[in-house]
Formats: structure tokens, sequence, C-alpha cells
């Protein structure tokens, strides 16, 4: 695939066929990914891949804390309040997904539907943790971390599987290690749900908002 279609192209799948991802896929993606820049080569990632029964428990887990209304305990403190532009943005999202699958916004019933079908993670049948080192924590880190996130992203869309990033999917760490042996040096950042997207579903065909380069561009001549 053209790079320049591939990252026009990619988008958050939200939707997915129930097929699984073969394990050889997912590998051939990581070897690609890990080709990613980090500060000074660092590479501080570290990648736990959760499917079949795991992910099954995990999905359980991260649903039943939600309808539990379980306190998000993240290992990397998650924003509530954003600055007036970025929230602005953030509930265009939020109102255009819900639209898209034909939601009211006074549906209460079929809002948690949704929300609770995303902390599911779309049921998607491969999830990847994406984990940095506890100690030592820079803001760095966190940059690295979403360069092998988005490169994973586009691996996978040039593969003709879709991603979704998912916060949603970092929540409740210590219930995560309970299932999942990821060790407690590893903070676990966010995850990236990984499956055959349903390109028929409204969740993944909706038209994307972006801002204009005049809005965050500053040329200095
Ligand atoms: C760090 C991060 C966390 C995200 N968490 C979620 C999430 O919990 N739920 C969700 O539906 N999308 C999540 N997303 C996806 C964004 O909503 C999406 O990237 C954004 O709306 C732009 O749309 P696009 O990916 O389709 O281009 C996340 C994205 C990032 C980068």
């Amino acid at each position: 695939m053209e790079l320049t279609a591939a990252i026009k192209g990619r988008r958050s799948i939200r939707k997915f066929k129930p097929q699984d991802v073969p394990r050889n896929l997912i590998m051939e993606i990581l070897e690609t990914a890990r080709w990613s820049p980090s500060w000074g080569n660092t590479q501080p990632w570290d990648l736990y891949i959760l499917t079949g029964k795991i992910l099954a428990k995990f999905k359980e887990m991260n649903l039943q804390q939600t309808l539990a209304g379980a306190e998000i305990a993240s290992d990397v403190p998650m924003l509530t309040q954003w600055p007036d532009a970025m929230k602005a943005r953030y509930g265009q999202l939020g109102k255009i997904v819900l639209s898209a699958q034909g939601i009211k916004r006074e549906d209460k019933d079929a809002r948690d539907k949704y929300y609770q079908n995303m902390v599911s993670v779309f049921d998607a049948p491969c999830l990847i943790l994406a984990c940095i080192s506890r100690d030592n924590l820079v803001e760095y880190q966190m940059l690295d971390i979403g360069i092998i996130a988005q490169t994973i992203c586009l691996a996978a869309h040039d593969k003709g599987l879709g991603t979704c990033l998912l916060a949603a999917a970092a929540r409740y760490p210590a219930e995560i290690r309970k299932i999942a042996a990821i060790p407690d040096d590893k903070k676990i950042v966010v995850g990236i749900a990984v499956g055959y997207p349903d390109t028929s579903s409204p969740l993944n065909n909706f038209a994307r908002e972006r801002a204009k380069l005049d809005e965050f561009v500053h040329w200095m001549e």
C-alpha cells in the first residue's frame, strides 16, 4: 500500500468481523513496528498480546468494572477536564459516533450499550497492551510508545486489518494483572484492538473531522 494512502486511509475500527487473526500476521506487523524510532534508540516499550480465553476474561473484567462503576485507576492519569478547543472536538466525536449508529442523545440505554461495547474492546479478537517501564518514566517514553502504536496501526492497515487505540482498555491495571501476567513494574499505557474490519458497519464509515492546517501550523519566516 502506498504510504500516504495508508496514513489517510487508516481509521479507528469499532466493529470487527468474528474472525481470529493468525498469530504470524500479528508477528509480521510487530516485526515492521519494531523499526519505529525512539529516544536514543531506547525502545522503551513492552507489548502484551491478549487473545483467546485471556482476552475473553479481560473483556468480561473491563465490562464488569464499568457496570459496577469502579473508579478508573489507570497507570497513566487520564484527563477529565480538557481545554475548550479539545473538549469541543471530543464532544463532536461522541456525537458523530452515536449519530452514525442512529442513536439519539436522549436514548441512554443505547448509549450505555455502545459504551459497554467499547469497554468490551468492540469484541476484537486481539488486544495489544502497550506498556512502558514504571521506573525512570520520562515524557519521552510516552512519545516513543505513541510512535510505535501508530506504526502498529499503519502496518496492520497495510495487511488489511483494522485497529482501534483504546484508553478504555487501560483503566483497571490491577484487575488486568490478575488476568494477564503483566509485571507490576510496567505501566499499561494504552490498548490496541486488532481484527478484521467489518467494512459495512456505519461505525467504520462515518466522516471524520480534522483541524485545518492554519489552525495548528505556524510558519516563522
Ligand atoms: C491515546 C488514544 C486513546 C484512545 N482511546 C480510545 C477509546 O478509549 N475509545 C475509542 O473509541 N477510541 C479511542 N481512541 C481513538 C480516537 O478516538 C481516534 O483516533 C480519533 O477519534 C481520530 O479518529 P481516527 O483514528 O478514526 O482517525 C484513542 C486514540 C488515542 C490516540
